[in-house]
């Protein structure tokens, strides 16, 4: 991967998402902000690849995961009025499914391509089948999207304005379905079929410090303060008292690891 395909992916993105454009309203505000999600996965890429310490071709190569990773978002918003995969369809499939139809890998050799779509397909998954589990784009692309989506997500929850889309159409209600809080607790992610209200969804995002590849992305999403954020959003009982004891612990972790 060169610097020059990697800018003609970003034209072609570009203009890509513009053909969803539309008039102010709901869509439009959800088309755009998946736009600045997925350039800030970008930058999030290219700062992991330095933390690690990768070259050009393999930088490059991240960047353009980034980039493709959420093609499937803008048909699945525009069909289904949702982000929830489980209520629509597989938005990281339809994008590989996209990538492939347009052509636009078909200058790399097989095995960039293989690797980018791997990544692609795998990276809004529970968690990495064992036989791609070391590859380091299938994780690097995990550790970038989840930063970005915590950013989203903490912003969301303190803002005023409620944005169904984010709320994955799930009611406001007052508790919490106990089952996740332990999953958190006990060092495990929380199932998405485990979520019946937005309370149960920030305990789904808690439950991400779990499925983080890289102690530089721990630093950062424990640097902004995304998970005091989603927890000061909780109700307030002695069992979340637990709970954000141990989600501090892990965050803190970081500065042990190699
Ligand atoms: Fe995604």
């Amino acid at each position: 991967m060169d610097s020059f395909l990697l800018a003609r992916l970003t034209e072609w993105l570009d203009g890509y998402i513009k053909g969803f454009y539309r008039e102010d309203g709901p869509l439009q505000s959800n088309i755009l902000l998946k736009e600045d999600h997925i350039h800030r996965v970008r930058e999030n890429m290219a700062t992991l690849a330095g933390d690690l310490g990768l070259g050009m071709p393999e930088t490059a190569l991240g960047e353009a995961v980034a980039l493709l990773h959420d093609v499937g978002r803008f048909p699945q918003i525009e069909a289904y009025g949702t982000y929830n995969d489980a209520a629509s369809v597989d938005h990281a499939i339809l994008g590989v499914l996209i990538i492939r139809r347009e052509g636009l890998l078909s200058s790399l050799p097989k095995d960039e391509r293989r690797r980018i779509c791997q990544a692609i397909a795998l990276h809004n998954k529970y968690s990495l089948p064992p036989r791609f589990a070391k590859k380091r784009l299938n994780r690097m692309i995990r550790d970038a999207d989840k930063l970005d989506i915590l950013r989203i997500v903490s912003a969301h929850h303190v803002g005023d304005g409620q944005n169904p889309a984010l709320d994955l159409g799930l009611p406001h209600l007052p508790g919490y379905t106990p089952k996740l809080l332990q999953d958190v607790i006990e060092g495990k992610m929380a199932l998405m079929v485990d979520v019946a209200s937005v309370n149960d969804l920030k305990l789904l995002y808690l439950s991400w410090i779990w499925d983080i590849n890289y102690p530089s992305t721990i630093a950062r999403i424990e640097k902004e303060g995304y998970m005091e954020t989603i927890m000061g959003e909780l109700p307030i009982t002695a069992k979340i008292d637990c709970l954000r004891h141990t989600v501090r612990m892990r965050l803190s972790s970081s500065s042990l690891s190699p």
